[in-house]
């Protein structure tokens, strides 16, 4: 595939906020932007949204590039690198780099004929576990007396992606009456006033599904201490509530437990969890492959977030997830809150063989990438 025509735009996400897309030829990908971003993401842009289009616009440099494979994506940082005297190809920021780098792997699907999960990897096999935010609270809901916690998760047992989406929509349509919801969040997951409690106990009673949240500690962390509606946790006080949270609801998946600079209360967290409770870094890890090896060093995480436009560079992102392999820590590829329609998530997924996906369960923004990984499924069973 030779690029060829080469253009940006800005679109709307689902938030209604701007966000880049960025076409190659004939492909075309967006990049999706966080509410509860981590301090330690690579920042969205350059200098703005409109720089950043005005560049890729006039970006004479990349056009002529020949990409065959995953691996010339080298080829696209290292002109990128050479123009603007960057050290590191991120620095054009994390949303335009992941937006082309993206539509590049479309086009050279496009081009062989082939779907975009082969580019990556023509040998996987496994459709990852869906893991599908049903209630949420904390910063992505509007109302005022909604939990704390950020997420309430649903993580499906069955074998195949079909019955687990399955199980997950019947879990969303059978919560929205438990926790006495009317109306849904940024993700479409519903928004309630009931306590994490009340959630988790309604929770319990699912059938073949575990039960997880994104507790986005950072969020609700203030001066040393966690500041909930009700009480307020130092941190020995915080690691003892989520034991007992996790024992109590027997709690599957807990992510962001504590405040995104304790690798150390991570730690001994996870010493003190049950055996195949997954203790999962997001706003901690940042998808940084610096701040991973930190958390492998301290066994603060059994499990992570890794989130395309936290990073920016695909290239990374697969040596992330490499490493996380080698070190027996789960792996998780996750939407943001404010998402596009683009479904390429899917394909990642599936390209880089992660553990799970975090994509959501409602609203179309949400089922372009659910709906995609069907498909998938059907592709490999085939
Ligand atoms: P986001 O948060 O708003 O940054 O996408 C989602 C998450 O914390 O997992
Ligand atoms: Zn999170």
């Amino acid at each position: 595939m030779i690029i060829k025509k080469l253009a940006a735009r800005a679109i709307r996400d689902s938030r209604g906020e701007f966000t880049i897309e960025v076409q190659v030829n004939r492909s075309r990908a967006s990049a999706p932007a966080g509410k509860s971003t981590g301090k330690h993401e690579t920042p969205a842009y350059h200098r703005s949204l409109k720089w950043n289009l005005a560049q890729l616009n006039s970006f004479q440099e990349l056009r002529g590039l020949t990409l065959a494979r995953f691996e010339d994506l080298e080829k696209v940082e290292e002109t990128i690198r050479r123009k603007y005297k960057f050290r590191d190809a991120r620095k054009f920021g994390a949303n335009p780099l992941f937006a082309l780098e993206c539509a590049c792997l479309k086009e050279i699907a496009r081009e062989k004929g082939v779907p975009l999960w082969a580019v990556l990897n023509d040998k996987a096999r496994k459709i990852p576990v869906p893991v599908g935010n049903a209630v949420g609270g904390g910063l992505h809901s509007h109302n005022r007396n909604a939990p704390t916690f950020q997420e309430f998760l649903v993580v499906p047992q069955a074998r195949s992606f079909r019955e687990n989406y399955e199980i997950m929509r019947n879990a969303h349509r059978w919560l929205k009456r438990q926790v006495r919801a009317r109306t849904k969040n940024d993700e479409g997951a519903w928004q309630t006033s009931l306590s994490e409690e009340e959630v988790f106990s309604a929770m319990t009673s699912l059938a073949r599904a575990r039960v997880g949240t994104d507790i986005a500690a950072s969020s609700f962390y203030s001066r040393g201490k966690y500041v909930y509606k009700n009480k307020v946790l130092r941190k020995r006080e915080q690691i003892e509530y989520v034991l007992k949270l996790i024992r109590e609801f027997k709690l599957f998946y807990v992510e962001d437990p504590l405040h995104e600079e304790d690798f150390e209360g991570f730690s001994s967290l996870l010493s003190r969890a049950p055996r195949g409770c997954m203790i999962v870094g997001d706003d901690l890890t940042a998808t940084q492959l610096e701040r991973l090896n930190r958390a492998i060093k301290l066994r603060s995480i059994n499990a992570m977030i890794v989130k395309p436009n936290q990073n920016g560079s695909l290239l990374e992102l697969k040596r992330i997830i490499e490493t996380c392999k080698k070190n027996r820590i789960k792996t998780i590829l996750s939407h943001r809150s404010g998402e596009t329609l683009d479904n390429a998530l899917a394909d990642l997924a599936v390209g880089f063989q992660t553990d799970y996906i975090k994509t959501g369960i409602s609203t179309k923004w949400r089922e372009a990438k659910l709906k995609r990984l069907a498909e998938i499924e059907r592709e490999i069973v085939n």
